[in-house]
């Protein structure tokens, strides 16, 4: 058995190519393929595979892999599913580096055990499966067209990784017709092996790649996706589009932190954790790509709109904030860099409004203007039509001022908006690579990627921190469980665990009579709060078997004879083991903290504003495991409620730092454990800044 797992390297750069089911007939798959590669001028050495030997193309047809003389990087498989098994095992035997499976009918229509079965096979021996279920790949540095899509596969910057074949193949069509240049396209079909995480690792590094764009439909590997994209987005842009919005998954959760956990909420949280971009539309993950593939990165977040009609700069105004584009708000600054180029009726404020009498020369002058200050790093150009406005002249001020930016290494857009002739210009210099829009939203969107992109790059490289856990400790509260058989902690169980990881509980002991109650409250301190411990009372607080407001030994006593007499009188063969006696916790702000085990991304953490109204508000976020403490505060951040924890109207400001530590442990507390899959903490009350917070309910369910 080997084990010579290949560089992935071959995959994209191989030096032999074989297609086994190359086929005579030009109406078949296997013949196209062959076409393809052939049209595309691929560098390296193919060889079609086909039984009945003969010509294809003026290629030699070898009858079957063992006939050929070479080693094979690439063996493309294209014969009908129930051949492919033993397609592969003669691949083993010639030591094939990659097997790109072209064929349909497995995992995509149910038939996951002749997919399994040949993955498995193909990975003991040391070969990896693309697919199956795909349309091949294409690849710019050994101009390998190994796919049955289109033949003219415009060359250039953009790689896409995409799981649909069908939006795969109309991406190259749209690509050409968009003049849009791609340096790899790959479908990953059912992802039965090499995935997304697998590809990333050479294209990341892939000199002529700029940008990434990954179509998804769903996540296998997602901790390792996660860890991928966050060291792929330092380097360059990646961009997202996911299908499926679906709450599937959500569904069947026990916890508040499941059913908030959507699968679209949890995708985007984590994708914006990764610093990946996601597109709504496939137009908008084209128009990113094309910027990104042409523009250079900001040297600064600084963003200035020059335009000649108010209106529109107020919608690009609206648009920045949305896509939070800062726009530069130094007024003497930009009085004296803009008023020297502005009309006399003009603005000097962001946005430079050069008024309905700008001409192609005045737009000239602010560019430049724009260009050589360094308090500026980004431009939006945006033009209204007017009757000044002539082809001749506006074309080469676009075109001039795009190369000029680029020259000094600051990015600009531009948006034109008219009637017949404006649209032709718009469209002559986008084919020509010059990022300009008709709407200005999307100019402006373009801008926020890239913005969004920089931030990210930008941002210090954060450890990751976690809290030992005494996982003896842990190990004995969970057995006691487990020896029961259950799937979910006791509630002094659940706080126990929550000790263990050092959150602060309530104060609390378990009294078993009456003198003891009474100690425990004085030890305590009051106001105290009485609870049976019972596993036959489920609902305590129904039969009378909890006691609030306790503020004396006298109230204690009382209310220890009630309870059991309430009890007793509910279920007189109850098993209790004892009165809880715990601190009763003033109110304070309710925070909900939550983790758990995504069935796409693994360990989660989730936070978000507390209570009995979580589920209507849904006011949440959420993280991949592990996090920082930065990622900790960004979540906080993220909240609508955030506010509320700085204090509004005169309030104090809570204690932020216990929230983050407390969601920090939580956290440790889920990856030290693969056996527990979901801790919620609901309420976490909250103080003022200094005084701290309670965990007052845990739950905890067990995998
Ligand atoms: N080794 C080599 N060649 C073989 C072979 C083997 N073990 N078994 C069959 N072949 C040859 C056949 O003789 C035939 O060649 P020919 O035309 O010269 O006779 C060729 O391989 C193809 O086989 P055929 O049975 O004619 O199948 P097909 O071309 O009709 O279909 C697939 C094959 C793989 C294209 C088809 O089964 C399939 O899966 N189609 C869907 C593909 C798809 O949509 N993928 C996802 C895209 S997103």
């Amino acid at each position: 058995m080997s084990t010579h797992t290949s560089d992935i390297k071959w995959l994209f750069e191989p030096r032999t190519v074989a297609v086994i089911g190359a086929s005579h007939d030009p109406n078949k798959i296997g013949y196209k393929i062959v076409q393809n590669i052939v049209a595309n001028g691929y560098a390296g050495k193919v060889f079609p595979i086909n039984p009945k030997g003969g010509e294809i193309l003026g290629l030699r047809v070898y009858p079957s892999v063992h006939d050929i003389p070479d080693e094979i990087d690439v063996a493309l498989i294209v014969v009908p599913a129930k051949a492919v098994f033993q397609t592969v095992q003669e691949c083993a035997a010639h030591r094939v580096k990659f097997l790109p499976i072209i064929s349909s009918g497995f995992s995509e229509v149910g038939n996951l055990e002749e997919e399994r079965k040949i993955v498995t096979y193909a990975r003991e021996h040391g070969m990896r499966v693309l697919g199956p279920n795909i349309f091949g790949l294409y690849s710019v540095t050994p101009s390998l067209n190994a796919s049955f899509g289109p033949r003219d596969i415009p060359k250039g910057n953009v790689a896409i990784v995409t799981q649909s074949g069908a939006l795969g193949v109309a991406m190259i069509g749209k690509a050409a017709a968009e003049r849009m240049g791609l340096s790899a396209i790959i479908s990953v079909g059912n992802k039965a092996d090499i995935d997304e995480a697998d590809l990333l690792e050479y294209l990341v590094p892939h000199p002529q790649t700029r940008v990434i764009l990954i179509y998804i439909e769903g996540v296998k590997n997602g901790a390792r996706l996660v860890r991928v994209l966050k060291r792929a987005s330092k380097e360059k842009p990646v961009i997202v589009i996911k299908a499926g919005r679906s709450k599937r998954g959500a569904i069947a959760a026990a916890s508040h932190t499941g059913s908030l956990a959507g699968a679209t909420e949890v995708f985007d949280a984590i994708m914006r954790q990764c610093g990946v971009l996601r597109a709504e539309s496939i137009q908008e993950a084209f128009d990113w790509c094309k910027f990104f593939a042409t523009s250079v990165l900001p040297q600064g977040a600084e963003t200035v709109i020059i335009t000649n009609g108010g209106g529109i700069g107020v919608i690009a105004t609206d648009a920045c904030e949305k896509y939070s584009v800062e726009l530069y708000d130094d007024l003497q600054i930009l009085e004296k860099i803009f008023s020297p180029v502005t009309p006399e009726f003009g603005s000097t404020k962001n946005p430079i409004d050069l008024t309905g009498q700008a001409t192609a020369e005045h737009y000239n002058r602010a560019l430049e203007a724009a260009r050589h200050s360094a308090a500026i790093h980004s431009v939006l150009a945006l033009y209204c039509e007017t009757a000044l406005f002539d082809v001749a002249s506006f074309e080469p001020m676009i075109e001039g001022n795009f190369r000029a930016f680029q020259e000094t290494g600051k990015p600009v857009v531009f948006s034109a908006l008219g009637g017949e002739k404006v649209e032709q210009l718009t469209e002559t210099l986008r084919r020509r690579g010059v990022p300009i829009f008709a709407d200005v939203t999307e100019a402006v969107s373009c801008l926020g990627a890239l913005y969004a992109h920089y931030h990210y790059r930008s941002k210090p490289e954060e450890v990751s921190q976690s809290f030992e856990i005494d996982t003896k400790a842990l190990k004995r509260v969970l057995e006691a469980a487990r020896r029961e058989h259950r799937a979910f902690l006791l509630a002094h169980e659940a706080q126990q665990l929550l000790r263990i990881a050092r959150i602060p509980v309530p104060k609390s002991a378990i009294a078993r009579t009456l003198d003891e109650a009474v100690r425990y409250a004085d030890e305590i301190g009051y106001p105290v709060v009485l609870k049976v411990v019972s596993r036959d009372i489920l609902h305590k607080s129904d039969v009378g078997g909890v006691a609030l407001d306790l503020d004396n030994p006298q109230e204690v006593a009382d209310a220890y004879g009630a309870i059991l007499h309430n009890c007793r009188a509910y279920k007189p063969d109850a098993v209790i083991d004892g009165i809880e006696v715990s601190q009763q916790v003033s109110p304070g702000t309710q925070i909900i903290i939550g983790a758990r085990r995504d069935p796409s991304f693994g360990p989660i953490l989730m936070v978000g504003l507390g209570g009995i109204y979580v589920e209507v508000m849904k006011d949440v976020s959420f993280r991949a495991l592990p996090i920082s403490r930065q990622d900790a505060i960004d979540m906080l951040k993220e909240l609508k409620s955030y506010p509320l924890l700085l204090g509004v109207r005169g309030e104090e400001k809570r204690d932020i730092d216990t929230v983050i530590d407390v969601l920090l442990r939580v956290g440790s507390l889920l990856l030290a454990s693969e056996q527990i899959s979901d801790i919620e903490i609901n309420p976490l009350i909250v103080y003022e800044h200094g005084r701290g917070g309670v965990a007052v309910d845990a739950r905890v369910l067990l995998a």
